[in-house]
């Protein structure tokens, strides 16, 4: 495993980088003001509510709420993850990306480049040979003997390889260092020395696209009843088995603000509910769902159904992902569960019943808080004290996995009713909380950025739009002694602006990517700049004169209490002595 990028590679690369450029390349930008701005790419709209902001690094559409860095863009726009994000950025700036242990760094080489150019020239010999080969009646009759139609097949861009040996070879080319790189992406298989055959012979080809539309794998299918009946790319440099997710691209391509995903088991069955216009299917590749698949999808969409069969081992399967799911649960994530009749799986059932039915099944599938508890009461007597116990301690060790947070704490208040149990002892021993004090947490939490304008909020938004405010706030250790919610990010924030005071907006955002601070951040940033730089600095000091009242008013009071507890030490009463003189009173 290569180390993590350090954070100071990131910084340098936000700062080299200029966002209005970037994204120019992509969008066309107007100049309106001293910002820029488009018809958002990320929802449809015919006046522009796009904008980017040259000072500050960073966009925002006040359409859709879209908003970020240049990380974030290049994350949103062409479907990369953060790695892959910074990489593209390095590149254009021919920098190599560093890691921190100092080991091998995962670069795209021009390696990568040319196996992908392989996988998609592979796709493109076997989309032709559907159309052309000799034998294609075979394949058109079959698909269409599942219901498919040309332009579905074209969408997914499913192609046929011919029962032949040495398709590939003949049609890619056959040099040595070339079949070498087609044994690498899986598509040869190398016999002995100079004796090189083709993986997959005679099968319908379903290509695996990662989210850029790049092909890193194929699933072929037998027209037949042979074994095997499906056959997948074996692991390679450009697939993971275990990782991808076949339809994803597809989904993504035909929904531009995709916001589900059914998850279902094969390869037909996400062809089938696209021909039914269901085009939000994605498969895992005959492997459980895992944490990783479900990460991957929340990066996308809020609400993912998993569809299985009713059988028994579409009943393990659901229940395994169900385990893998509760870690990536946050607010405002759903995850639903749909079971099918015995005997049908998506591919069949839609067949028979069309689109209308089969929607209204996904409408109607199972929360995950009902599936989870159905399954755990089945085998318990909830009308026993005995019965109810054991459901306790069996659903405990679920609810461990989710993050704390709300949801957690429905689930908990949950279980209290259905077992009659204290709703803080479950919530104790769940979360290491009581419900009251993750309450208050969660009231704090909110005031950062919802509630009115609260001093500390004003700080920190101050801060975020002009960070080289911080040069003109020289001691704020006083701060500390202030109670109020937000005010460890406003310490983290000034203090991390002291050693770099150059930061951009966008500059201080990656620096708390996918943290809590990150968050609060983001929200704040895309509001509008209300106020120009001159007003801004006024803000500030007004700011920090106000928190300055509020933090002395503090520890007067703190004073005050331990005087009266009789607990303030010497210093502490002359501090007394000296607030009151200052105050115009005297202390008895
Ligand atoms: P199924 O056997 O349920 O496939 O396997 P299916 O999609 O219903 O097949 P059709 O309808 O007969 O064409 C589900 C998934 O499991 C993997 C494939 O990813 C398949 O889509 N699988 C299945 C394999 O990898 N190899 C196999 O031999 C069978
Ligand atoms: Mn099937």
């Amino acid at each position: 495993m290569a180390g993590k990028i350090p954070q100071q590679f990131i910084d340098d690369i936000l700062s080299r980088t200029d966002i209005v450029e970037l994204i120019d390349a992509r969008v066309t930008l107007k100049k309106a003001g001293k910002d820029f701005q488009a018809c958002c790419p990320f929802h449809g709209e015919k006046t522009p509510s796009f904008t980017v902001s040259q000072s500050k690094q960073f966009y925002h559409c006040f359409g859709c709420g879209a908003h970020g860095t240049a990380i974030g863009f290049l994350m949103e726009y062409d479907n990369l993850d953060f790695v892959e994000a910074i990489h593209e950025l390095a590149d254009t700036l021919s920098l190599e990306v560093p890691r921190e242990d100092g080991g091998t760094q995962q670069r795209p080489s021009t390696n990568t480049k040319a196996l992908f150019s392989l996988t998609g020239q592979a796709n493109d010999f076997y989309q032709k040979q559907l159309r052309e080969h000799p034998q294609k009646d075979k394949a058109v009759d079959y698909l269409k003997g599942r219901g498919l139609s040309g332009q579905i097949a074209k969408r997914f861009a499913i192609g046929f390889c011919a029962d032949e040996w040495r398709a590939i070879q003949t049609a890619l080319g056959s040099d040595e260092h070339l079949r070498e790189q087609l044994v690498e992406v899986g598509l040869l298989i190398k016999k002995s020395a100079n004796d090189y055959y083709d993986r997959f012979r005679h099968r319908i080809m379903f290509p695996i696209r990662d989210l850029r539309g790049r092909v890193i794998g194929f699933g072929g299918r037998v027209l037949s009843d042979d074994t095997p009946k499906y056959l997948n790319s074996p692991e390679t440099p450009l697939f993971h088995k275990g990782k991808e997710l076949y339809g994803f691209y597809e989904a993504c391509q035909s929904n531009r603000n995709l916001s589900q995903v059914i998850v279902v088991e094969g390869y037909m069955d996400v062809v089938a509910l696209a021909q039914h216009g269901i085009t939000y299917a994605v498969a895992t590749l005959g492997t459980a769902t895992s944490g990783e698949h479900i990460e991957r999808l929340f990066r996308k969409v809020d609400d993912i159904v998993f569809c299985f069969d009713g059988d028994r081992a579409g009943r393990d399967a659901a229940w395994r992902a169900l385990e893998n799911a509760l870690p990536t649960l946050r607010e405002g994530r759903q995850i639903r569960f749909l079971f099918l009749p015995d005997g049908e799986d998506p591919d069949t059932l839609v067949r028979k019943e069309g689109n209308e039915r089969f929607n209204q099944r996904i409408t109607q599938a199972n929360t995950l808080s009902q599936y989870l508890f159905d399954h755990l009461s089945t085998d318990v007597d909830a009308s026993s004290i005995d019965g109810r116990a054991r459901l306790a301690e069996a659903t405990k060790p679920l609810l461990k996995k989710l993050p704390q947070g709300t949801f957690q704490q429905m689930m908990i208040a949950e279980l209290a009713q259905r077992t009659r149990i204290d709703v803080n002892l479950l919530s104790v021993d769940i979360s290491g909380d009581t419900v009251k004090q993750t309450q208050i947490n969660q009231r704090q939490q909110a005031t950062i950025t919802q509630r009115g304008p609260s001093l500390v909020r004003k700080a920190i938004t101050v801060l975020l739009h002009r960070p080289n405010l911080v040069t003109a706030a020289t001691d704020t250790s006083w701060l500390k002694d202030i109670d109020q919610a937000g005010i460890v990010l406003l310490l983290d924030l000034l203090e991390l602006l002291r050693q770099q005071p150059h930061l951009s907006t966008g500059g201080i955002l990656e620096h708390w990517r996918d943290t809590e601070h990150g968050r609060h951040l983001a929200k704040l940033a895309a509001q509008p700049a209300l106020l120009e730089s001159e007003a801004l600095a006024a803000e500030w000091d007004d700011a920090l004169t106000r928190l300055k009242s509020a933090a002395s008013e503090a520890q007067l009071e703190r004073l005050e209490e331990r005087d009266r507890l009789g607990i303030a030490n010497n210093d502490e009463k002359a501090e007394l002595k000296r607030r009151y003189q200052e105050l115009g009173q005297r202390k008895d």
